[in-house]
């Protein structure tokens, strides 16, 4: 079928056939199909949507656009993480090496930032000489050998994401829920995992402002995960504010090294260890979720979570024995008094990227040691000199009244608590589940 009677079946608000999008991703992959036919069609798809079946179908065609990684099969489950993003989120950094140490296998292939949130990637090169670009080979050797590796995806890995994607950037076309679903779950099958856990954020700082549509994506994903046989379970997370206190790239890496030497903030250590353990009940390592955070947080208070981190960090070259380059630090204060009634994440996230420490084109380099740090949590109550935020930056006055607009004060105090943990989504008898998460607390 020509492209152009492709793009009209979708306009028509009519299904696509399996064979369709695979002409379609095919046509995208070779080259055959040319911008503007691409980009109309994914305009065809962000209007009129697509049913589960279509979504497995674009998902599975992005996926065979590539290669796959190969795992012996010497029973260790192979499992991964993927984060829809958020400020602050850096648990990806404790999460590899916290699964490795639990003997399960982590290929984690992740991404640059663009836009307010950060990218693990980033983070990671502000290790003088981290490499994010291993070659297959050379990921695959890493994990068998160390259990984990953190580094960038290939170009043989799922590329009609890599050229629908740019297409979807400069289009408008991002935010639709069947074409996220195959851009994220075409790479992370492309891991060949026996188990996912994805964590689908929602609030100021999110793609999904609100945890109902975030429940839509996780549902989406997990059915996608599950009609290709991987075991995938969603948590959605709140991202009203940043995770942890420290927004940027060093700074977001010493929080990690912190949680993993025991000290750091609580919210980051929970996510991490609850994600940690979905996963592991998913692949079969563990039979609870209570018995793999358990095992999970002992392995994070040995400390073994974090030699394994050093030692994943030494195979990809860094050099972490330097102190990170971090910026001069200066505080923001409240002008009057109250309470943080609200925080708008995604205008602190530009904050970050004005700063240096993110980018708004892909071209755009990173000053890695500037950042954000944040003193204050929503429903705080605020005196009115009390320091809000620490920045780290040579000029952080082009950042002050951004900074200041996004943090609202009240008069009266928060009625609403801000839980952590929405909920969970899975899948049981071919139905999607939405369940309470177990309420697992780390030792203060
Ligand atoms: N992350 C991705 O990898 N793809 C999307 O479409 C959105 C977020």
């Amino acid at each position: 079928m020509q492209p152009a009677s492709l793009i009209a079946v979708k306009r028509d608000g009519l299904e696509l056939s399996d064979q369709q999008i695979d002409s379609f991703i095919g046509g995208v992959t070779s080259g055959a199909i040319p911008d503007y036919q691409a980009t109309a069609m994914l305009m065809a798809i962000f209007l009129r949507g697509m049913s589960p079946r279509e979504t497995a179908s674009l998902t599975a065609a992005m996926l065979h656009s590539g290669t796959r990684l190969q795992w012996p099969p010497d029973g260790r489950p192979v499992v991964d993480k993927h984060s829809t993003g958020g400020l602050g989120d850096k648990t990806s950094l404790i999460i590899a090496p916290l699964l490795a140490e639990c003997e399960v296998l982590v290929p984690m292939l992740s991404g640059r930032g663009l836009g307010p949130t950060g990218g693990t990637l980033d983070k990671l090169e502000a290790i003088p000489g981290f490499r994010t670009n291993l070659s297959i080979h050379e990921l695959q050797q890493q994990v068998l050998q160390l259990g984990c590796v953190i580094t960038g995806t290939t170009h043989e890995l799922a590329p009609a994401d890599r050229r629908l994607y740019a297409l979807r950037d400069v289009t408008a076309t991002v935010p639709s829920i069947p074409l996220i679903t195959g851009s994220i779950m075409s790479k992370k099958l492309a891991e060949s995992p026996h188990a996912l856990v994805l964590d689908v954020k929602y609030g100021s700082g999110a793609f999904m402002k609100t945890a109902a549509d975030a429940a839509l994506l996780a549902a989406s994903l997990v059915r996608t995960g599950h009609s290709m046989n991987v075991a995938t379970t969603a948590l959605l997370t709140d991202m009203n504010q940043p995770l942890g206190a420290m927004c940027g790239n060093a700074v977001e890496v010493l929080e990690a090294v912190m949680v993993m030497q025991n000290h750091g903030p609580l919210d980051v250590r929970r996510l991490s260890l609850l994600l940690a353990a979905h996963v592991l009940v998913d692949c079969k390592a563990e039979n609870s979720h209570e018995a793999a955070f358990v095992r999970c947080e002992k392995l994070l208070q040995s400390g073994a979570v974090y030699e394994r981190f050093l030692r994943m960090v030494q195979a990809q070259h860094g050099d972490y024995r330097l102190p990170l380059k971090i910026a001069p630090a200066s505080e923001l204060t409240a002008a009057r008094s109250g309470f943080l009634h609200r925080i708008h994440t995604e205008q602190l996230g530009s904050a970050v990227i004005a700063l240096g420490g993110g980018r708004q084109q892909t071209s755009d380099t990173i000053d890695h040691s500037v950042g954000i740090e944040m003193l204050v949590r929503i429903g705080d109550q605020i005196e009115a000199g009390q320091p809000l935020v620490r920045i780290y930056s040579r000029n952080p006055d082009v950042v002050h009244q951004q900074v200041l607009d996004a943090m609202e004060l009240s008069d009266a105090p928060l009625q609403e608590h801000l839980p952590l943990i929405h909920s969970r989504l899975t899948i049981n008898a071919g139905q999607i589940e939405q369940l309470a998460v177990p309420d697992l607390q780390v030792p203060r």
